[in-house]
Formats: structure tokens, C-alpha cells, sequence
């Protein structure tokens, strides 16, 4: 139910997405992409990688990297030739970076297909996190890393928002706070490698953790 209606939404909201949010979005992704730590040689996937802003990042420090981006809007992802770079636009020089729209609870590839992966400012909307992340479990290499991005509801402006975004925004279905989120990873197998929270700004309180499957 909420997938449709995120679909919709982001399927709105594309052609205005990267201008719209350009602030928050430049700070929120040029921090994941000093904490990730990703090699030139990993394959990495963006699971709801919406207008593919965080493969351009990567793709400034090693442009021959692998990356594939899956996200529910196919707006977001959409070639446009009407102005706004949307994500398939933005990569057609850089044949090693793909996108496919798809489901983060149904992830169209093999186990064990990836080195690396990222999830940036979405966990908020994901109907089912515990099959979104035993589906990053089951695609992600035995010795590789998943990382997450998200709001904090530790802040108490994340707290607010979660409650109105509850009442008013049928697409969105809630944050988390620090442990209940450890919670989820340890719950699917997963181990905190490194975690923080950060704010961006003040109303904007995040946190991140990388995480690797337990031996
Ligand atoms: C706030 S945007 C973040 C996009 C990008 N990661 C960034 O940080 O700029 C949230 C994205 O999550 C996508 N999304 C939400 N739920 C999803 C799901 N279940 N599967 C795949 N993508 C999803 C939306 O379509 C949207 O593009």
C-alpha cells in the first residue's frame, strides 16, 4: 500500500526533486560519502537511490566505480530530455552504472552480488524494514557492508515530524530512534560496525550506521 503510494508521490515530485531539496541533499550525501569508504574495485548498491545524486558524488572520486541504482519511481530514475537532469540522464557517459526501478523488499538480483551497500534518506518510507534488510543481507557479499542514512527520531524535531508526516503524509511510514534501529539490523543478522548521529542544520537530525552480516 505504501509502495503504490510512494511510487506516486516521488513519481510528482522528480521534475522538482534535485532543486528543491539541493541543500539538504548535497549535505547529506557529501557526508555518507566520507563515511562510506568504499575502494575503487567494490560493486556497489543504492537502494532507493532516487534521482542518482550519490552516484554522481562517488563518481567525482573514482569514475570508473560500479554502481547500480534501484529505486520505486521510475520518475526519478527517468531520462528527461526537458531540462532537469534526472538519474539515467545524468550517468550515459559511465556504462559500468545502471538503474532499474524496483522494490527495496524485492531486490532483482542474485545473492551475494554486491561489496557494498547504501541507503540514503529512505528507510523513513520502507513498509517493511525487516525484509528490505534481509534482502540486503541476501545480495550483499559474505564479507561486505550495508551503510544507512536516515532521519533520528532521537532529535525532537525528527520526533515531530514523525507524527505529523504520520497523520498527513499517506507515503510515509516512520523513523526510527538510534536503538530501535541497531535493533533491526541485530534482528536480521546484521553487526554495527560504526554508527553516529549528526545533525544537519537544526531541524535536520540523522543517523548512520554500517553494518556487516555476522559470522
Ligand atoms: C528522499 S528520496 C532519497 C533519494 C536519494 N537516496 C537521496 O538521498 O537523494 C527517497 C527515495 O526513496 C524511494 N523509495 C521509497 N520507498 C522505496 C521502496 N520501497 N523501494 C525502492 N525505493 C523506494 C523513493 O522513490 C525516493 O526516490
Amino acid at each position: 500500500m505504501t509502495e503504490t503510494t510512494v511510487r506516486k508521490q516521488y513519481n510528482q515530485l522528480a521534475a522538482v526533486y534535485d532543486l528543491r531539496w539541493r541543500n539538504y541533499i548535497v549535505n547529506t550525501l557529501s557526508f555518507l560519502k566520507t563515511w562510506v569508504e568504499i575502494s575503487p574495485t567494490d560493486t556497489v548498491l543504492d537502494i532507493a537511490c532516487g534521482t542518482g545524486e550519490f552516484e554522481r558524488l562517488l563518481l567525482t572520486e573514482y569514475s570508473s566505480q560500479q554502481i547500480v541504482g534501484i529505486d520505486i519511481s521510475e520518475e526519478m530514475l527517468a531520462m528527461s530530455t526537458t531540462g532537469y537532469a534526472y538519474a539515467k540522464l545524468k550517468f550515459s557517459a559511465y556504462p559500468q552504472v545502471s538503474f532499474q526501478t524496483a522494490s527495496a523488499s524485492r531486490l532483482p538480483f542474485g545473492s551475494n552480488s554486491f561489496d557494498v551497500i547504501v541507503s540514503a534518506n529512505s528507510f523513513h518510507y520502507f513498509d517493511e524494514p525487516l525484509v528490505v534488510l534481509k534482502e540486503m543481507r541476501r545480495v550483499l557479499k559474505a564479507d561486505g557492508k550495508v551503510i544507512i542514512l536516515d532521519w533520528c527520531k532521537d532529535y525532537l524535531v525528527c520526533k515531530i515530524c514523525d507524527l505529523v508526516l504520520k497523520v498527513f503524509d499517506p507515503a510515509y511510514k516512520q523513523c526510527y530512534t538510534q536503538n530501535q534501529f541497531h535493533y533491526l539490523l541485530n534482528d536480521e543478522n546484521f553487526m554495527v560496525c560504526r554508527a553516529t548521529k549528526i545533525r544537519f542544520g537544526v531541524v535536520w537530525g540523522l543517523m548512520v550506521a554500517t553494518a556487516k552480516v555476522k559470522t
